[in-house]
């Protein structure tokens, strides 16, 4: 496995694989590599025939508030990981060879980002956008691997990709979670012990609100409720939102009548955790 800094180094290894007519799988990542993360590089693997992660922790999806220089950086273990699950490339640039000058050139995708994490984090979906498509644009893989769990920046890199013609398979990917159902994240680790016994709840809330659906229940303010009660059952929980979207453009749902996302984001104590369940109309209504 070849650790590479910079992006000329790169597409020259890239360029090696796919004259030896390889196809190219790329996970991006911000590093800090979890189980969750290398469900996606295992994933790669399977499909691709040469397979790159990036590390990078990009700069401009960060607010002004938010914790970009807090962000972990394990380089050397992430590296390591990724040379145990048979990667062939790591590639991690740093944040001047990704922005050697001002950006001027932005990516942006509308509608999509309004609501959900969108709606508190201005910016955010738009710097995730740019980033992911210089990275398209310096590696050019042929699939590209991003989890289910951040089901937005999923829908909307998705949407992009379509848009513009970007010639890169967008392969979603399962959220993997740990035995009691919290989905896997770098923030768990900032749990207490009684706050990481509670966690599993925005699991097990989204789960009873997809039963409340097979069973007929549709409205989404009857289903929003039920799960605001599960979660807030802890005295630390406090919800930045929970919502029932459609799938395609991610807008409120009055009913689940269409294919729809049930997404929170619950700040648990010192953590903000986010996770998501597909609802599909029950049987009747399709
Ligand atoms: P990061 O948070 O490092 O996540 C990288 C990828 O891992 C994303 O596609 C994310 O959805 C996926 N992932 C994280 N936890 C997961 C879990 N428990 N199960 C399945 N997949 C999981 O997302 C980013 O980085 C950045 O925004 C990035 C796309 C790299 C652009 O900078």
């Amino acid at each position: 496995m070849e650790l590479i800094r910079t992006i000329p180094e790169a597409r020259c290894a890239i360029a090696g694989a796919k004259l030896a007519a390889r196809s190219v799988g790329l996970v991006p990542t911000m590093g800090a590599l979890h189980e969750g993360h290398a469900s996606l590089i295992r994933q790669c693997r399977r499909e691709c025939a040469f397979t790159v992660v990036s590390v990078f922790v990009n700069p401009t999806q960060f607010g002004p508030h938010e914790d970009l220089a807090a962000y972990p950086r394990t380089l050397d273990a992430d590296a390591a990981l990724c040379r145990e699950l048979g990667a062939d490339v790591v590639f991690a640039p740093n944040a001047q060879e990704m922005y050697p000058r001002e950006q001027l050139a932005w990516v942006n995708v509308e509608r999509l980002g309004e609501h959900l994490c969108g709606a508190t984090r201005p910016g955010h979906f738009r710097g995730v956008c740019t980033v992911v498509l210089k990275l398209f644009n310096a590696l050019t893989p042929d699939r590209a691997y991003f989890g289910e769990k951040d089901f937005q920046q999923l829908a909307i890199l998705t949407r992009m990709a379509g848009d513009l013609n970007v010639p890169v398979q967008i392969v979603p990917c399962p959220t993997v979670r740990e035995s009691d159902g919290l989905a896997i994240s770098s923030r768990n680790r900032y749990l207490s012990d009684d706050q990481r016994r509670q966690a599993p709840s925005l699991y097990k809330a989204l789960t009873h609100a997809r039963e409340m659906v097979r069973h007929g229940q549709t409205d989404a303010q009857a289903i929003l409720e039920a799960v605001r009660q599960i979660v807030e059952a802890h005295p630390d929980a406090s919800v930045d939102y929970i919502s029932l979207v459609d799938k395609e453009l991610l807008q409120p749902l009055a009913r689940v009548d269409r294919p729809g996302v049930l997404a929170m984001a619950v700040r648990l104590g010192p953590a903000r955790l986010i996770d998501n369940i597909s609802v599909d109309p029950p049987v009747a209504m399709k």
